[in-house]
């Protein structure tokens, strides 16, 4: 019995961490440029959006499958598409406005992904 609680306590403690990934994590972009950042922690928490407003219709749920799109560009942002589909400096800020706040850079990219300056692990 006492062994059974023990594991059953260790499984919480293993899967919390987990779980607090489940809304997807922060997605890094790195194609056609380095780096871009999507905060679902921002996005969901803070701007309290349901999972709804992306999924499916704008984005699948998989790390970078949009990156697979030739269009995934910031000409289709200020269309309307992807980010842009919100990102139009009405519901939030424009694509075309607070470059920085989305491209973190390749320094920022690598520091996120704990990469070195030649981008190895
Ligand atoms: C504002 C838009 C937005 C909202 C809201 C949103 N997501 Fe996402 N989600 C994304 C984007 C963007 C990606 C990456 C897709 C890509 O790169 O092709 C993603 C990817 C994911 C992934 C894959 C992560 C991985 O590492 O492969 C999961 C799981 C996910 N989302 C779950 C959720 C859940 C659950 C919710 C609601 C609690 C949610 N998302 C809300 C935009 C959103
Ligand atoms: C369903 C709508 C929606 C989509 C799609 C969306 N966003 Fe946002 N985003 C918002 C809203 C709303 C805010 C908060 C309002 C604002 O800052 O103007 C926000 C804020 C942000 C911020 C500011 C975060 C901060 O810390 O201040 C960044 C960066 C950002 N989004 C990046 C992205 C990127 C990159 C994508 C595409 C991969 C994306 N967003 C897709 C709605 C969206
Ligand atoms: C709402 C988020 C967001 C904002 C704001 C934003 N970008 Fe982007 N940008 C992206 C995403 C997403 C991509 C495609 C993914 C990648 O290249 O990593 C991209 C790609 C690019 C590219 C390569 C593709 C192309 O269209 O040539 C350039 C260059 C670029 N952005 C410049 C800018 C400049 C300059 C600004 C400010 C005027 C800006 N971006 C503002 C999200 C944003």
């Amino acid at each position: 019995m006492k062994r059974f609680l023990l594991g059953t306590l260790l499984l919480l403690i293993l899967t919390v961490p987990v779980c607090a990934d489940d809304a997807g994590g922060d997605i890094h972009y790195d194609e056609p440029v380095i780096g871009v950042i999507f905060s679902h922690d921002f996005h969901v928490e803070e701007a309290g959006m349901d999972c709804e407003s992306c999924h499916d219709d704008l984005f699948e749920m998989e790390a970078r499958a949009v990156q697979a799109q030739p269009d995934f560009n910031m000409l289709a942002l200020s269309e309307g598409r992807y980010c842009g589909a919100c990102h139009d400096g009405e519901m939030a800020f424009s694509s075309s406005t607070r470059c920085a706040s989305c491209h973190e850079g390749a320094i920022g990219y690598r520091r996120a992904l704990g990469l070195d300056s030649e981008g190895r692990h």
